[in-house]
């Protein structure tokens, strides 16, 4: 009989975590489809996609959860972080805000998910940059002083997005 390509179905949990509009839902839509959504709405509960990808040759899957940075639009923390391998953790570059929320999102995650979920730390809108408010070497060396990996993206033209989620997966494969 013929031989058959064995196909191994690997499915990693991701979620996106950070601030409210630093374009979570964007990144996603912009992985998983290809659209970007200029006046996107708030996410309300929880989303996800399952996305197919090649990692060294494998198919493996990465279902991707998102939700809402905005406490009263969030679903149940801990149902949310429970099994996730990996998390994208974003902030917005042109708002500093969302720089200083890092610290309180990165305690959440580690009080619900594993200790050894792979994390990347994401500064999106990277398209913005004469409303720039976060430099690179900010991201950078947050990034080396929590152990996370760093890269800025944009959702609006696409750079370095699909790279963010390899990135996790890779890791975590
Ligand atoms: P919540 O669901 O409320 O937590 O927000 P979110 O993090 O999912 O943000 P969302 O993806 O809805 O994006 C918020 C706004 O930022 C929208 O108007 C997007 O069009 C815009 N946006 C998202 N990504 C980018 C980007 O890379 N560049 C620019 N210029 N705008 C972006
Ligand atoms: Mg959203």
């Amino acid at each position: 009989s013929p031989v058959e390509e064995q196909t191994q179905d690997y499915l990693f949990k991701i979620v996106l975590v950070g601030d409210s509009a630093v374009g979570k839902s964007n990144l996603l839509a912009r992985f998983a489809r290809d659209e970007f959504y200029p006046n996107s709405k708030s996410t309300i509960g929880v989303e996800f996609q399952t996305q197919k990808m090649e990692i060294n040759g494998k198919e493996v899957k990465a279902q991707i959860w998102d939700t809402a940075g905005q406490e009263r639009f969030r679903a149940v923390t801990s149902a949310y972080y429970r099994g996730a391998v990996g998390a994208l953790l974003v902030y917005d570059i042109s708002r500093r805000q969302t720089f200083d929320s890092i610290g309180r999102w990165l305690n959440e995650l580690q009080t619900h998910s594993d200790m050894n979920v792979v994390t990347v730390l994401v500064g999106n809108k990277s398209d913005l940059k004469d409303a720039r408010e976060v430099t690179t070497a900010e991201g950078k060396d947050l990034a080396e002083a929590q152990g996370l990996f760093f890269i800025e993206t944009s959702a609006l033209d696409s750079s370095n997005v699909a790279v963010a989620f390899q990135t996790v997966v890779k890791e975590i494969y």
